[in-house]
């Protein structure tokens, strides 16, 4: 026989090939259950707003095409999501301010917080942003935003480019003109949800989410490829139920206040903050008033590939 006679020699060979023996590996590549990575972590309105204001004094948006903030999960060596797959961000305009039109492959949304008199102009509509609207930009639309109005204002924005990048389908590129032309105005559209809608609709909602609610509504159907979205009206002083799913959620508090147990933490929120949720953390909310949540979730993703698991106790 020739080739490696020992144990030693022969770990030696197949990794001068690039090759690991299935029953050697340093790293296990099976594992029972969904093993924690992500961080539970909370972004409070009330820290960033301070510093998106000062931002506005020293960004442009003609030095920074968007003034966003984005959040990172503090989970160690990290470099851009707020959860797996997603990525969150505060974003700030100043009156009669731009920012240009472009596109990417990875799809996005926005929830407005505060102001205004912005527009956000996707693949030539023109439509009005007003706080707690929700507004999609599609994988490969273009867009882009402008404020005409008097006040600042701030918004939510909800991406995939943490999916994307695990994937690499990643395209992106300027408008060759700076912006669209002759955008049509609309004030309704299938790219916004206006608050007003989802304020009548849960009121009219007896979706309860399997105890996780009082009640939500589906915006979209889904909204968008990836991303599944609910306006969810929590009770006042009562606990939710307790999910565990394989999906990743980021809360947005549109509403109200309250506190969300995720795991062994209990993350106590107020309007305008944001709650990343990782996978398979189990985690129930307690609204202190009435309350309205925005769940963001990649479930859609979980779905198509098999992989989502729920279940609420
Ligand atoms: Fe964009």
């Amino acid at each position: 026989m020739t080739g490696p006679k020992t144990l030693d020699d022969l770990y030696a060979a197949f990794d001068g090939l690039h090759m690991e023996g299935g029953w050697h590996r340093k790293f296990p590549a099976l594992w029972p259950v969904p093993e924690e990575n992500f961080l539970p972590y909370i972004w409070r309105y009330g820290d960033v707003k301070p510093i998106l204001e000062a931002a506005g004094e020293l960004v442009s948006t003609e030095f920074a095409e968007r003034r966003n903030l984005t959040m990172r999960n503090p989970v160690e060596g990290n470099r851009y999501a707020t959860v797996r797959t997603m990525v969150a961000a505060y974003q700030m305009i100043k009156p009669g301010e731009l920012a240009k039109a472009h596109r990417h492959t990875p799809n996005a949304l926005r929830l407005i917080l505060d102001g205004h008199g912005t527009y956000t102009t996707v693949n030539g509509t023109r439509v009005e942003m007003r706080p707690g609207d929700v507004l999609l930009t599609p994988n490969w639309a273009w867009h882009s935003h402008e404020s005409v109005g008097s006040e600042d204002c701030y918004w939510l924005d909800f991406l995939d480019v943490p999916a994307v990048h695990l994937l690499e389908p990643m395209f992106f590129e300027r408008h060759p003109d700076g912006l669209e032309s002759d955008p049509v105005d609309a004030d309704t559209s299938d790219i916004a949800f206006r608050w007003e809608d989802s304020v009548k609709g849960l009121e009219q909602s007896t979706d309860t989410a399997d105890g996780m609610c009082q009640s939500q509504i589906e915006l979209g159907n889904p909204a968008l490829d990836t991303i599944r979205l609910y306006m969810q009206r929590l009770a006042p002083k009562t606990s939710t139920r307790r999910m565990q799913t394989t999906a990743n959620s980021v809360f947005a508090v549109v509403e109200g206040s309250g506190q969300t147990q995720v795991g062994d933490e209990t993350i106590p929120w107020a309007r305008g903050d944001v709650i990343a949720v990782p996978g398979w953390r189990p985690y129930q909310h307690t609204a202190s008033e009435d309350a309205v949540l925005l769940r963001v979730t990649d479930k859609p993703i979980y779905e198509k590939l098999g992989w989502l698991r729920e279940e609420v106790s």
